[in-house]
């Protein structure tokens, strides 16, 4: 129960309607304090420079609104989920019971996201998700109060597949790690390579995060596939695409991926990365004012150049702005501030966004190739892409 909730009610029936006015001030006090914004990301292990690169992306639109939500300071306390599923609901009531947050920004694995999801569900507490693309937050067990500001983890692969077939290949070996967001990507990639005649020839996989690829590399090596498409990302993606090249893969069969492969390793990677193709909702090298304008606000805010986390940060940032603003910073104004959050359009880095039915985003996905350094734009693989959100049933 929201606080301004807890004190009409207890004043209505204690005193009666007559003293109402005297409870103005105090109202007032409560949507005039800080609002709490709990920020549950990976600041530790493989996935750690993903939850760097979100706060720096969701502290830039706060910074751009001067540091505060809908007129209000803003107090920030933030938790290392670790991406450890077992200490998710552990975690997330950190900084709901314990800290009280209004907004709960949060997190990165998908395993760690499904506790986030019990709390979120549970409390009632605003949920934005700035990237776990587990596909339950956003269908079975969505819900009013959780927005997903990134991708479901089979939009990206769902448009790989046809690009694939397209480039002549016609038989692939899928690789990942085996939790959810490695199973749902390949059920994205699965739908799409055979749809357009392409033939998966096996699948492999290995516990995340772990990252002792070499017996897999001999395998693809010896099943000689067209192309090996794959899902990693962070610090494992980075020694993926080396030891990829170092067994002598590398021009030989092509690799592919969801673009989180490429995503803020192509400086660890080198040159090891060069060739490689993803689909993604980003590119570095999207040549409008509005990602030029991001990426030099990022670079000089925080010496090091964004990626899809940091785009993804940032969104969360414009769309939390875009709520407040609404309600003047009356968090506690629920209905509105989700119906100013459903109907909003992101002007983002990544090309204008808007909320599907079931809270996550209707957006481009681009087809891009690793040159560089950069992941550079090829074209767009699917046009305004949804995510079924089966099963989504609005309480
Ligand atoms: C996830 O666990 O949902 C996940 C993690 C890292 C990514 C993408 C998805 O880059």
């Amino acid at each position: 129960m929201t606080s301004r909730r807890l004190v009409l009610t207890r004043s209505a029936a204690l005193v009666g309607a007559a003293s109402t006015a005297l409870l103005l001030p105090q109202i007032g006090r409560a949507q005039s304090g800080k609002v709490r914004v709990g920020l549950m990301l990976p600041y530790t292990g493989t996935f750690a420079q993903l939850g760097v690169a979100i706060e720096n992306g969701f502290r830039l639109a706060i910074n751009e609104q001067g540091g505060k939500l809908g007129g209000r300071e803003i107090e920030y306390f933030k938790v290392d989920d670790e991406s450890d599923p077992s200490k998710g609901i552990e975690n997330a009531n950190k900084l709901v019971q314990r800290d009280k947050v209004d907004v709960l920004v949060g997190t990165v694995h998908s395993g760690v996201q499904m506790g986030i999801q019990k709390v979120a569900r549970d409390s009632g507490v605003l949920s934005l998700i700035p990237n776990a693309g587990v596909h339950a937050a956003t269908r079975g067990l969505c819900a009013p109060n959780v927005f997903r500001t990134s991708f479901t983890n089979s939009q990206p692969t769902r448009a790989l597949g046809q690009a694939m077939v397209a480039k002549g290949h016609k038989t692939a070996v899928w690789i990942t790690w085996k939790y959810a967001a490695g199973d749902e990507a390949f059920e994205g990639f699965k739908e799409s390579f055979t749809a357009s005649g392409g033939t998966i020839i096996k699948e492999l996989g290995l516990p995340f995060p772990q990252v002792e690829f070499q017996a897999l590399l001999t395998e693809i090596a010896a099943l000689k596939p067209d192309a090996v498409a794959c899902f990693f990302a962070g610090g494992g993606a980075a020694k993926f695409i080396r030891d990829y090249a170092a067994a002598g893969l590398k021009g030989k069969i092509p690799l592919y991926g969801s673009g989180f492969l490429t995503e803020g390793v192509l400086e660890a990677a080198g040159p090891a990365a060069d060739g490689i193709i993803t689909t993604m909702h980003y590119s570095d090298s999207l040549d409008t004012p509005r990602n030029r304008q991001f990426r030099l606000d990022y670079a000089k805010a925080y010496k090091a150049q964004p990626d899809v986390y940091a785009v993804q940060g940032y969104d969360t940032g414009l769309l939390l702005v875009q709520g407040a603003n609404a309600v003047k910073g009356d968090l506690s104004a629920k209905p509105a501030l989700y119906k100013a959050m459903e109907g909003a359009t992101i002007d983002s880095p990544r090309g204008k966004w808007t909320m599907s039915k079931s809270h996550n985003p209707v957006q481009d996905m681009y087809l891009r190739v690793v040159e560089n350094k950069e992941n550079k734009v090829l074209g767009i693989a699917a046009k305004a892409l949804a995510d079924s959100g089966a099963g989504c049933k609005m309480g």
